[in-house]
């Protein structure tokens, strides 16, 4: 008989006993970094007033964009934010299923991105509104990001600035009592960009009035009403990149029912969110006293200036959209992500 091979008996139990040992520590510690982030979680649910449910997707705000604060867990039924617990608790940071980080306070210096160990099942979401040419520092973004949030068609959730509804059947739309032909608001007045150079030259053939800094004053509340009485309204973007369309098409343009005059991305961009028949581009002109000439033509035929308003009898626009609008979103998009996805580089993308 071989003995050699054999562990004593005395050995055997001292090893089982260790084995259970590490198993109950083990087991502890797993209920105890359970049960640390359930305590969080029910403490903000009950800030929040929420009813505890089993799969909470906790979404941490880690700054508010441009620190403008907005009510939290407040979403609108047809957002489907139901089981998501969105708080700005940093202390949440490791444990929540999903970071949403909003570009411009990230991107001064990168140690402003969350900082320590990081939990491999946890999406960062990167949000931009902001074109390209306005967002610093895209690089520090690299191999961080899982999912993308910004006005780009292409993002993992997207997020435009207005966009259109269709009636359940065709409605009329009273065009709005006008006065007034031109009008366009401008608070970024850089001399030597596209838009200011375009204007000049269109004003040599038609009157604008030019509302915002230096120019006429207009307050917040009477922008829609004052804007309603042109009609046509200049929905000049101050970059052109792909997808970009902001509120000065949805919100000064379309909410104050006057016709749209843009400058921006191509027409054939602007046409996957608005019907062609709804705007004037001033690229379908070879300059500003041919875009001037057709502006007073149609100010002389009402039958052909009405036409830009027959889309109104299908859709409807909204055109402004409160931060908790896009937060909001990030629910339904979370509990549709893939296990796992990465954007290795953003800068590349975002362009
Ligand atoms: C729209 O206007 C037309 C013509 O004025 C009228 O016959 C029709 O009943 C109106 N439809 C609605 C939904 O108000
Ligand atoms: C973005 O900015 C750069 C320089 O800062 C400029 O050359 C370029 O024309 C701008 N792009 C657009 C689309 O405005
Ligand atoms: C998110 O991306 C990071 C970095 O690429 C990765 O380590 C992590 O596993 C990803 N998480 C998910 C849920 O995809």
């Amino acid at each position: 008989m071989a003995t050699g091979g054999q562990i004593p008996t005395w050995m055997k139990v001292v090893l089982l006993i260790s084995i259970q040992i590490c198993l109950v520590i083990f087991l502890f510690m797993v209920d105890q970094g359970e049960d640390g982030r359930g305590k969080i979680i029910s403490k903000v649910l009950k800030e929040a007033r929420l009813d505890s449910t089993e799969s909470t997707n906790v979404i941490l705000i880690w700054t508010y964009p441009f620190d403008q604060r907005f009510p939290l867990n407040q979403c609108p039924p047809h957002l489907d934010s139901s089981r998501c617990l969105f708080t700005d608790d940093r202390e949440l940071y490791f444990s929540a299923d999903a970071v949403v980080i909003h570009h411009r306070e990230v991107s001064f210096t990168s140690t402003q991105l969350p900082q320590g160990p990081r939990n491999i099942k946890q999406y960062w979401i990167w949000f931009n509104l902001e074109s390209p040419n306005h967002s610093q520092n895209l690089h520090f973004m690299e191999k961080k990001f899982n999912l993308t949030m910004s006005y780009r068609a292409d993002s993992d959730i997207f997020a435009p600035y207005g966009y259109l509804q269709k009636h359940n059947s065709l409605e009329n739309f009273t065009i709005p009592k006008k006065s007034k032909l031109v009008a366009w608001v401008v608070s970024n007045w850089i001399p030597s960009s596209r838009r200011i150079q375009f204007y000049k030259e269109l004003k040599k053939h038609i009157t604008i009035d030019v509302y915002g800094r230096q120019h006429l004053p207009l307050s917040a509340d009477d922008q829609i009403d004052t804007l309603s009485k042109y009609k046509f309204y200049l929905a000049f973007e101050n970059s052109a990149h792909e997808d970009y369309i902001t509120e000065k098409l949805w919100h000064n343009a379309l909410t104050s029912g006057t016709v749209p005059i843009v400058m921006g991305p191509s027409r054939g961009n602007y046409e996957r969110f608005i019907p062609a028949e709804s705007f004037i581009h001033v690229e379908d002109f070879s300059n500003a006293q041919e875009l001037a000439a057709y502006l007073l033509k149609l100010d002389q035929e009402d039958l052909s200036y009405q036409h830009y308003f027959t889309w109104r009898s299908r859709y409807k626009s909204s055109g402004q959209l409160d931060w908790d609008h896009f937060y909001c979103k990030v629910c339904k998009a979370l509990k549709e992500a893939p296990p796992y996805r990465t954007r290795p580089s953003i800068e590349k993308w975002f362009i």
